[in-house]
């Protein structure tokens, strides 16, 4: 059976993919820090499971120690997770983002190539685009300035990534531009568990609903939306999850290439259209206030997701109505577990 080495696989995206590569026959590795995401995951993917993953508690900017890693297992391809994410936190310490999110990518290229790993998933987003000029954004439109430090890590990596292709004969990479990920594993036993506040939507809206915060704050009403407030593209995280299994077979059947694939559901909603779908699916209330627009924020995105869908014979299977009971079934069960 084939071995995958999942950096930051004990991360919201990457634990789910940990689920799916399970389920499709291979051996995934973890590869993670634990630095921002918390142990009692891989507790949760055990029960899943019905193992404990092998999980290696390794910071992926350590060279020596990626290349120990590397050395001994033989893996058939990297899905590289392990970054930085908070939008907010990229504008007001971007050195810590460049550092991160720019050397993880380069060791984890540095090792393939030594060690003649040549297939690899890099996770990026669909905050490559910047706010785009017409809707929706397809992998042919133009890559704006991003927002925010955060996202030109995805740049920078994504051409990284695309010119180490170029130069190995043999070689293939997907870039996975997620759009929002949300939701929960439907077991409710595996989901995203920031640490402290989170910045995130989904997760606010379900530790408002759990008492957990006093309101959520809606970051702007008088966008040029319908209802004023911003809209994104939900998928569902084990629909994304997914998609990464999809990709391996593509890279094995594409050397050479390295090709960049929307995944979103393919429409947007509004933050308020969120709220109240959650709202109505799970019965709960979530106080709202108003506030300021957040810096940093596109007025509204969603997805062409047409070229992932016959390129790697993928489709999204769940909706937000899913993702959002799923979140709170996840919510419900964190709220359980013992203290950290
Ligand atoms: N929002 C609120 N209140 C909150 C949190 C979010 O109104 O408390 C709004 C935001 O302003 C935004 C929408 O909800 O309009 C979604 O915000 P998220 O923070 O959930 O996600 P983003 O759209 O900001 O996504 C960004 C990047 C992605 C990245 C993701 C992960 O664009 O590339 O953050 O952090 F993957």
């Amino acid at each position: 059976m084939k071995k995958i080495l999942v950096t930051g696989g004990a991360g919201f995206i990457g634990s789910h993919t940990v689920i799916e590569l399970v389920g499709r026959g291979f051996i995934p590795v973890i590869a993670d820090n634990f630095s921002n995401s918390d142990r009692r995951v891989t507790d949760g993917l055990t029960s899943i499971l019905g193992h404990r993953p092998e999980t290696v508690m390794i910071d992926c900017t350590d060279s020596g120690a990626m290349e120990r890693l590397f050395a001994d297992h033989g893996f058939h391809a990297v899905i590289h997770f392990a970054a930085f994410k908070a939008v907010g936190e990229s504008v007001t310490d971007p050195l810590r983002y460049y550092r991160n999110n720019l050397l993880t990518t380069q060791v984890v290229l540095e090792c393939m190539r030594t060690y003649g790993v040549r297939h690899l998933v890099f996770s990026s987003s669909c905050t490559v685009y910047g706010q785009p000029d017409s809707l929706p954004v397809t992998e042919q439109s133009p890559l704006k300035p991003p927002v925010s430090p955060y996202g030109y890590t995805k740049q920078v990596c994504e051409h990284m990534v695309c010119d180490f292709v170029s130069a190995e004969p043999g070689f293939s990479a997907g870039l996975l531009r997620y759009f929002n990920p949300v939701g929960a594993h439907p077991s409710g036993l595996n989901g995203e568990l920031p640490y402290g506040v989170p910045s995130n939507l989904v997760p606010f809206i379900t530790q408002t609903a759990a008492g957990l915060r006093p309101a959520l704050t809606i970051f702007g009403s008088d966008y040029a939306t319908p209802d004023g407030t911003c809209i994104r593209d939900y998928i569902h995280v084990t629909d994304l999850a997914g998609a990464h299994v999809r990709a391996l077979d593509w890279l094995e059947a594409n050397p050479g290439k390295c090709e960049a694939f929307n995944l979103g559901q393919g429409r947007g909603h509004s933050v308020k259209e969120v709220i109240d779908t959650f709202e109505r699916v799970t019965g709960q209330h979530v106080p709202v206030v108003m506030g300021p627009r957040r810096a940093g924020d596109v007025e509204q995105i969603w997805a062409e997701v047409t070229k992932a869908n016959r390129a790697l014979n993928w489709h999204t299977e769940l909706g937000l109505e899913v993702a959002l009971a799923d979140a709170w079934r996840w919510q419900q069960y964190v709220n359980t577990l013992p203290a950290p």
